[in-house]
């Protein structure tokens, strides 16, 4: 029988066989934002995803190249979320009263975007260097006075930071770290520039909710990984380290916090055995558990369509609110564009004024969802739906009603 290469993919971590389990087909890069006159300009590739039959980290099966996705016009910039600022000065607060506690701590943090974190560690006068690629949001950390490297993190550059400015006691990296393919560079540089003693955390979006929840729409080209803590203690084993520790997070739809340390530093915490456990309860190593997933994030893509052309032909305006990366998946995989949603509303200056990538649907701020409200607005910053929620009570108020489509279409 003849065989589609994609379905012969190898593990990027452990070259075991990965199994396709869901296809969104043609999709831009998520974050291409694009004015008018570059409408059309786009990268697509094919969007799809697998899990490992070896390691069951869960991984794209097509890497879009990174200067596609992060440079000088990419458009997120992370203090936009107020819980988020709050949660990122905490997590810089804990690292100056654990691990930065000593003579001349320093700290690197791998995708520093904005300074959500740096600024706190800036503020308490820690010896810092954040190192991002994306130019527009390092230039607003800089102007804070963060130090910021512009540069992709990787085996070399961690090698020069290790040489120039000593090996660091915290590395850090929040949705990040699975954004990056080529993780055996990333490892190699870790091992360069962590301290003997030294934590590398990491938070990202957790498979385990994703799954449980069947927040599909956390499948885009930047999330190339989605780690579980299975799969994070393989991946960490796999390049000479070891996994302490796992704490769950409830942002951006749950998330969870690793810490990787060199082997033997310290007693693996029970929390993460706890994990591993839970997920084998999960099923997050069995393809037939992907396969219902997929099966799921299907039928909302459709239900969605469905809701927005019977409100269409109701007479019933609607509106997006928040212009994801997240939403990319979404709009393109159920074909939604400006006839069913004609704007999308998001307090981003750098997305607004632009156009949805692919779809084409314009972005436009807050003030002008709020000058006219819609029937209804579906809510694309789910992760972020509290915040929103309570930004916008007028909204609901004036009689709005939000929809959302995760794990199903549902309206609130
Ligand atoms: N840490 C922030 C947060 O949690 O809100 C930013 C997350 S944002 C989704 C991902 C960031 O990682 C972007 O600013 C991007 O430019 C940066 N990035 C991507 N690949 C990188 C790499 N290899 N080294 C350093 N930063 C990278
Ligand atoms: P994220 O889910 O990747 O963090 O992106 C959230 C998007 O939603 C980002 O473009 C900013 C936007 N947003 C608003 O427009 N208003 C808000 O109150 C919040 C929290 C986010
Ligand atoms: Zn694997």
């Amino acid at each position: 029988m003849a065989q589609r290469a994609d379905s012969a993919a190898t593990c990027r971590i452990c070259a075991g066989a990965v199994e396709e389990f869901v296809d969104f087909g043609r999709q831009p890069v998520s974050d291409s934002f694009v004015t008018p006159e570059r409408a059309g300009s786009e990268y697509f590739f094919r969007l799809a995803a697998g899990v490992c039959t070896a390691c069951s980290m869960v991984q794209l099966t097509e890497e879009v190249p990174r200067t596609e996705m992060f440079h000088d016009d990419y458009p997120y910039r992370s203090s936009g979320s107020e819980v988020m600022r709050r949660h990122f000065t905490a997590v810089a607060e804990s690292f100056l009263a654990g691990p930065l506690r000593k003579a001349d701590p320093f700290v690197l943090e791998i995708g520093s975007n904005d300074g959500i974190m740096l600024r706190t560690v800036k503020d308490a006068g820690v010896r810092h260097l954040g190192v991002d690629p994306s130019v527009g949001a390092a230039k607003i950390a800089a102007e804070q006075g963060i130090r910021v490297a512009t540069e992709f993190f990787e085996e070399d550059f961690a090698r020069r930071v290790a040489e120039e400015e000593g090996r660091a006691d915290v590395v850090f990296s929040a949705n990040t770290f699975s954004h990056i393919a080529y993780i055996d560079s990333i490892f190699r540089g870790i091992d360069a520039v962590l301290a003997d003693d030294g934590v590398f955390v990491f938070e990202d979006r957790y498979l385990g909710d994703i799954v449980r929840r069947t927040l599909f729409d956390q499948i885009y080209d930047e999330h190339y990984y989605i780690f579980g803590v299975t799969s994070v203690r393989a991946m960490a084993a796999h390049f000479g380290f070891e996994l302490v520790d796992a704490e769950h997070l409830d942002v951006h739809g749950g998330s969870m916090r690793y810490t990787v340390m060199r082997p033997g530093r310290r007693p693996v915490a029970e929390r993460v055995t706890a994990a591993l456990a839970e997920e084998r309860t999960l099923g997050l190593d069995d393809p037939a558990v992907y396969r219902r997933f997929a099966a799921t994030a299907r039928t909302a893509c459709a239900d969605l369509r469905a809701l927005l052309e019977r409100l269409k032909a109701e007479g019933r305006t609607v509106a997006g609110y928040g212009a994801t990366a997240k939403s990319s998946t979404v709009l393109n995989y159920a074909g939604i564009g400006p006839d069913l949603l004609p704007a999308v509303h998001d307090s981003t200056d750098a997305k607004q004024g632009r156009l949805t990538p692919g779809t084409h649907i314009p972005v436009r701020s807050p003030e002008e969802f709020r000058s006219a409200y819609p029937d209804y607005a579906v809510l694309f910053a789910w992760n972020h739906a509290a915040e929103i929620f309570a930004k916008e009570q007028g909204f609901r108020e004036a009689g709005g009603r939000w929809i959302l489509y995760v794990p199903g279409v549902h309206i609130r």
